[in-house]
């Protein structure tokens, strides 16, 4: 794993899309892809994914093509998909019920063991089998269980305040939804989504295909 902190983020950054396209050729028992193959499939050029699979060991020979399971099992170990997360939702509103039933993310490993709210009408709720509870709940639960993510689908007003709660239960990861630039210490990591931002850049590029 040493290795693998050489590797700039932004190769990092395409690794999920090569891990979802060799996740697809292995349930197909495709046994090896050439480089101008997986251009294809992803986008990028076969010189980049020559590049950036350099990265990662010996896979492939010169005119033969990447080992598939082998790429595969190597690049979900680096995304360190090969382990269990423990995950709690803050928000559960539309967002999160959504994020809450979508039953795929347990294929990454990803466990979500509790979402709290305010909302006195939602707690003791269920998502499935997950319990809604309430936030003031929270602290003496992160006490008691090892949770690595904490996912922030409150208004934006109460992003930061959630933020704070997580820290103080050792939450070390956030996935945040809000719109908003929460603040954290250096070694908290935080990914944005925000699904504006996307929507903005493709209302840009169908502007600009009229023009
Ligand atoms: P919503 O209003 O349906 O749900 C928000 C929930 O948060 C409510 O159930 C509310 O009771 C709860 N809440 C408020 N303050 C809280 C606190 N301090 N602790 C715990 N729970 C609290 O809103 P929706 O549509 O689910 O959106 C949630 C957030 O996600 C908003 O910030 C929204 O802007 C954002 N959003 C972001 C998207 C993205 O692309 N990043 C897409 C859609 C929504």
């Amino acid at each position: 794993m040493e290795k693998n902190k050489s590797i700039s983020k932004v190769v990092i950054r395409r690794l999920p899309k090569y891990y979802r396209h060799l996740e697809e050729l292995v349930k197909k028992d495709v046994d090896v892809i050439s480089s101008r193959e997986l251009g294809e499939k992803t986008g990028f050029t076969a010189s980049k994914i020559r590049q950036d699979l350099n990265h990662f060991g010996d896979f492939g020979q010169q005119g033969y093509g990447y080992n598939i399971q082998e790429l595969y099992k190597q690049i979900k170990s680096i995304l360190g998909l090969d382990k269990e997360y423990k995950a709690v939702i803050i928000g559960a509103g539309n967002l999160g019920q959504a994020i809450a039933n979508y039953t795929r993310f347990d294929k990454l490993g990803f466990e979500i063991k509790c979402i709290f709210d305010v909302n006195p009408k939602l707690i003791d709720m269920k998502i499935r089998d997950i319990p809604i509870r309430d936030i003031d709940e929270i602290n003496s639960f992160l006490e008691m269980e090892k949770i690595h993510i904490g996912i922030i689908c409150v208004p934006k007003r109460n992003a930061q305040d959630v933020t704070k709660k997580l820290i103080k239960g050792n939450v070390k990861a956030i996935w945040n939804f809000a719109p908003i630039d929460i603040l954290a210490p250096s070694n908290i990591i935080i990914e944005n989504v925000h699904l504006n931002e996307s929507l903005a850049r493709l209302i840009y590029f169908l502007n600009e295909s009229d023009d």
